[in-house]
């Protein structure tokens, strides 16, 4: 809970994001409003807004990315703000430099908000307590406590194509629940929101016990994928685990990979989520991931949008609420 806390100034008001949990549900939707009126304004096309002018971002990540670094450099430029990607494997990290005198370092350098992602569960938030004046942490993935510009695009995109009625949504999320983020902050999310039901399910090794009474848990994927209308699929996050914990993948596959049968059990018009990479012919088959029920590419295009908006609550000139 503390990430919760140490995200607000003492006026209540959003000075980093770090965590989803606890999130007011009305300043998740002042967000994602945001992002949509973002995307209304941009249009889907590459066109850049002053709301970042002046300012700079750092990507601090420690973690490998793909999706969530570019979809954060991208978001920054096209708000006309000045981004700098630093380059962790060659920086003085590889000296034994700490990452708080790397955000000092930084700092000094007048560099406004500082994307963090790391190994370490709770070094967003360190950050955050530590840092300058107006200077705005996001926590882009820590261990496997939080990513929650994940949760905010995948709330983002269960709305565009299921609509603003979450009570009336069954969602399931499959795969290596205890060492997902992603998962983590998309249970946050979707509570906030007032999801109708809420399961999750993955071998019994891979599921956390701390989930509360409210979420369904089960090992058995067919039952679990009934009648639900958003498939969340998950990777085996091997680099979080021993050796001997790795599932043999034709086996995972064979009980927990979600292929065209399986997903004939959800409702007729559920969607398809994966936050990626994605391991096809692990826990999703390509069937799956290229089929007309995927949403996987539309997540990464939200993402966009999603980041503008956090962004620009945090550091952007004027109200873009709008
Ligand atoms: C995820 C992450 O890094 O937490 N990827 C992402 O940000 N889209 C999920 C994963 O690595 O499996």
């Amino acid at each position: 809970m503390s990430a919760a806390r140490a995200q607000f100034d003492e006026a209540g008001r959003l000075r980093h994001l770090l965590t989803l949990e606890a999130m007011p549900p009305r300043l998740i939707l002042e967000l994602l409003d945001t992002a949509a009126a973002l995307a209304a304004a941009t249009g889907g096309k590459v066109k850049k807004l002053p709301l970042l002018r002046g300012r700079t971002v750092v990507n601090l990540f420690f973690e490998p990315s793909t999706r969530t670094r570019t979809s954060f450099e991208l978001a920054a430029s096209r708000l006309s703000a000045e981004v700098v990607n630093f380059d962790v494997a060659q920086s003085s990290t590889t000296k034994g430099e700490t990452v708080l005198d790397t955000l000092r370092t930084l700092e000094a350098m007048h560099c406004d908000l500082f994307v963090v992602r790391h190994r370490e569960n709770g070094t967003p938030e360190y950050l955050a307590r530590h840092a300058g004046p107006g200077v705005a942490i996001v926590n882009a993935g820590d261990g496997n406590h939080a990513h929650p510009t994940q949760g905010l695009l995948d709330a983002y995109t269960i709305r565009h194509h299921k609509g603003p009625e979450f009570g009336r949504l069954r969602v399931a999320i499959v795969g290596d629940i205890a060492h997902s983020r992603v998962a983590r902050s998309a249970i946050h999310v979707l509570t906030a929101l007032g999801v109708g039901e809420l399961r999750v399910c993955g071998p019994a090794a891979l599921l956390p016990r701390d989930l509360g009474p409210a979420i369904a848990v089960s090992s058995d994927l067919d039952a679990i994928l009934d009648g639900v209308d958003v498939v969340m699929m998950l990777r085996l996050q091997r680099e979080r685990m021993r050796e001997t914990e790795v599932p043999d993948a034709a086996d995972y596959h064979a009980r927990y990979g979600l292929d065209r049968r399986r997903l004939a059990l959800a409702r007729p018009d559920a969607i398809v989520m994966h936050p990626g990479p994605m391991n096809r012919g692990v826990e999703i088959a390509s069937e799956v991931a290229d089929g007309p029920q995927s949403v996987i590419l539309d997540q990464v295009s939200n993402g966009l949008v999603v980041r503008m908006a956090v962004m620009a609550r945090l550091v952007g000139a004027g109200n873009v609420a709008g």
